[in-house]
C-alpha cells in the first residue's frame, strides 16, 4: 500500500491540494487562489476552467514539495466550496458560463416566485433547506433560463451540470474522454433538488423547477471509489475515492463521528455543523437538516448546519475593499492596537444574511459610529462579527439540540488568530478548542478516500488521529456579554428589509 493520501481542497477562495500521512500528519501542500468575478452588485462568479488549471497546478506543486509520485498515492479525496454551479459541454468540456459562487443572490427573485403561496419553506419538508439563492438549484434554473441556447442544449442531453466536486472529478477522470460524472450525498443535499430520505433527486421538485434530469449527475456515497485519475494527469490510475462538501469534510476531519459532535470552521465563510446521526432532525431555529456523509454500504449520517455567509471574507474585503490592511496578519495586528470596537458593530450582510435569520433582502451594515471610532476600531468589528454570528448560531443549535453544546471544536484560516478565539469563547460562555490539524477540510477528504482505498482500518482508526493543540476558556463577565450581544442584535435588525424591488 503506497504511504500517503492527496487530498484536492476547491475552496471559494484558494483551491489547496495536501498530502497527508497515515497520521493524519500535513505531509506537502499547494495552494492557488483564482479570480473572484463580481460582474455587478450581489452577484460572484468564478472561471471554472481558471479553477481546474489550478486543481492540476496545486497537485504537481503538492507532490514536488513532498518528492513523491502517483506509486506514493493510495488515493485521491476531493472537497469542495459547496453550492457554486458550472453546466458544461459534455462533448467539449466547455462550461456555458462562469460557475455561478453560493454567495451570489442574483435569484432572490426566482425564489420568490418558487415559494409562491407556500413561503420559503414549501421545499424544506423534502430537502432540509429554505428556498435561498445560497443553494443550487434556483443558480442552476438561472442559467438555464438567461444563457442564449442552454435550454435547448441541456433538453438535448448535450450539457451537464455539477456542483464543483462533480466538475472537478469529471476532468480529473478524463472530461470528455470517458470523466465520471458523478456527486455525493452531502454535495446533492446542497442543490434543493435531493430527498434527504431516499438521497435521490426528488422528481417533481426537478418538474417543478424545469431541469432536465438528465443533466445530473448519479448520487454516490461520500467513501467509495467513483474512477481513476486519467492518463494524461500526474495522479494516473490513482482511485479517486472520497467526496464531501468542505463543511462536512471538515466534521469529518475533526472526527465529529458521533451523535451531537460538533464544529464550526473559520474560513471565507464560517459553518457550525452538528451530527444528528442517523436521524433526521429539522429545525425550528433557523439551521439547516443536510447530509453528514454516507459511507458506502452504510447507513447515512445527519447535521444540522448554522451557515454564515460572511467571516474572514469580510477581512479580505478590509484589505481589496478598503485598503485599509495589507493582509489578514495586519487586521490581527491593528485590532490588537485597541481594547474594544469602540462602539462600532459591523453585521456583513454582503450576500443577505444567512442562519439563523434568513434574510436575503438584509445588506450589510456598519453602525454605532462616532468620530471616536478608528480604522482599527472597525477592523476589530470586523473581527468581532465572526464570533457574535457564531454565537447566534449556536443559540438556534441549542434551542435545537435536546443537550447544550459545552464546548466547540474549531478550525479554519481564522483560528490562527488567538484573541479571536478568546473573543469568541467570551461570547459564547464555553470553550473553544482548537485540534493539532487546523486544516480539517483537506483532512476530511482524505479521510474519506483513504477509508475508501483501504488505507485506513475505519472510523476508529480516524478519531485516535485526533489531538487538542490549545483550548480557550471564558473569562468574560456575565454582564457584559449580554450588553454586548444585546447591541450587536440591535445593529442586526438595522440590515433588515434593504433591498426593495427596484434597488440594482
Ligand atoms: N490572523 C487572521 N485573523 C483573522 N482572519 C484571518 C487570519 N488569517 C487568515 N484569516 C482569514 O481566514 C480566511 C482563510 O481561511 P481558510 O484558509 O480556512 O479559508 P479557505 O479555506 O481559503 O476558505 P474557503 O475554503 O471558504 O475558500 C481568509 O478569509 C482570511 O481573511
Ligand atoms: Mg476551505
Amino acid at each position: 500500500m503506497p504511504e500517503f493520501v492527496m487530498s484536492i481542497d476547491q475552496g471559494t477562495t484558494p483551491t489547496r491540494a495536501m498530502v497527508f500521512d497515515h497520521a493524519g500528519r500535513t505531509v506537502a501542500s499547494g495552494r492557488k487562489e483564482h479570480r473572484q468575478i463580481l460582474p455587478r452588485p450581489g452577484w460572484v462568479e468564478h472561471d471554472p476552467v481558471e479553477i481546474w488549471d489550478n486543481v492540476r497546478e496545486v497537485v504537481g506543486v503538492a507532490l514536488s514539495r513532498a518528492g513523491l509520485t502517483r506509486y506514493d498515492t493510495a488515493a485521491v479525496g476531493l472537497t469542495n466550496q459547496r453550492e457554486t454551479t458550472v453546466v458544461w459541454d459534455r462533448r467539449t468540456g466547455l462550461p456555458v458560463c462562469n460557475a455561478i459562487v453560493w454567495q451570489d443572490v442574483r435569484t432572490q427573485q426566482l425564489c420568490d416566485e418558487l415559494a409562491g403561496g407556500g413561503g420559503p419553506d414549501r421545499f424544506r419538508a423534502v430537502t432540509g433547506l429554505p428556498l435561498s439563492p445560497y443553494f443550487s438549484g434556483t443558480k442552476l434554473k438561472w442559467i438555464l433560463d438567461n444563457v442564449p441556447g442552454v435550454r435547448a442544449r441541456a433538453e438535448a442531453g448535450e450539457l451537464l451540470f455539477g456542483t464543483v466536486d462533480s466538475w472537478v472529478l469529471w476532468n480529473l477522470t478524463g472530461g470528455p474522454d470517458g470523466g465520471v460524472h458523478a456527486t455525493d450525498v452531502t454535495n446533492a443535499s446542497r442543490t434543493l433538488f435531493m430527498d434527504l430520505r431516499s438521497l435521490q433527486w426528488d422528481e417533481a421538485t426537478l418538474a417543478g423547477s424545469g431541469v432536465p434530469p438528465a443533466m445530473l449527475p448519479p448520487i454516490r456515497s461520500s467513501a467509495e471509489v467513483y474512477g481513476t485519475v486519467h492518463g494524461s494527469q500526474l495522479l494516473r490510475m490513482v482511485p479517486v475515492a472520497g467526496i464531501l462538501g468542505d463543511q462536512q469534510a471538515a466534521t469529518f476531519g475533526q472526527a465529529a463521528f458521533g451523535r451531537g459532535d460538533a464544529k464550526n470552521t473559520y474560513g471565507t465563510g464560517c459553518f457550525v455543523v452538528v451530527n444528528t446521526g442517523p436521524e433526521i432532525v429539522s429545525s425550528g431555529n433557523g439551521l439547516l437538516t443536510t447530509a453528514a456523509y454516507r459511507i458506502a454500504g452504510q447507513p447515512p449520517q445527519y447535521a444540522l448546519e448554522g451557515s454564515i455567509a460572511v467571516a474572514g471574507s469580510l477581512i479580505q474585503w478590509l484589505r481589496d475593499n478598503l485598503g485599509i490592511v495589507g493582509s489578514a496578519a495586519e487586521a490581527e495586528a491593528l485590532a490588537a492596537t485597541v481594547p474594544d470596537s469602540g462602539g462600532a458593530y459591523f453585521v456583513p450582510a454582503f450576500s443577505g444574511l444567512f442562519a439563523p435569520y434568513w434574510r436575503p433582502e438584509a445588506r450589510g451594515a456598519l453602525v454605532g459610529l462616532t468620530r471616536f471610532v478608528t480604522k482599527a476600531h472597525i477592523a476589530r468589528a470586523a473581527l468581532e462579527a465572526t464570533a457574535f454570528q457564531t454565537r447566534e448560531v449556536l443559540d438556534a443549535v441549542n434551542a435545537d439540540a435536546p443537550a447544550p453544546l459545552r464546548e466547540l471544536k474549531v478550525d479554519g484560516g481564522m483560528v490562527a488568530n488567538d484573541a479571536l478565539m478568546q473573543f469568541q469563547a467570551d461570547i459564547l460562555g464555553v470553550p473553544v478548542v482548537r485540534p493539532r490539524v487546523a486544516e480539517t477540510t483537506a483532512l476530511g477528504a482524505a479521510y474519506a478516500a483513504g477509508l475508501a482505498a483501504g488505507y485506513w482500518s475505519g472510523l476508529p482508526d480516524l478519531a485516535a488521529n485526533w489531538a487538542e493543540d490549545r483550548r480557550w476558556e471564558p473569562r468574560m463577565e456575565n454582564a457584559e456579554r449580554e450588553r454586548r450581544l444585546r447591541l450587536w442584535k440591535k445593529a442586526v435588525t438595522r440590515t433588515f428589509d434593504w433591498v426593495d424591488a427596484d434597488v440594482r
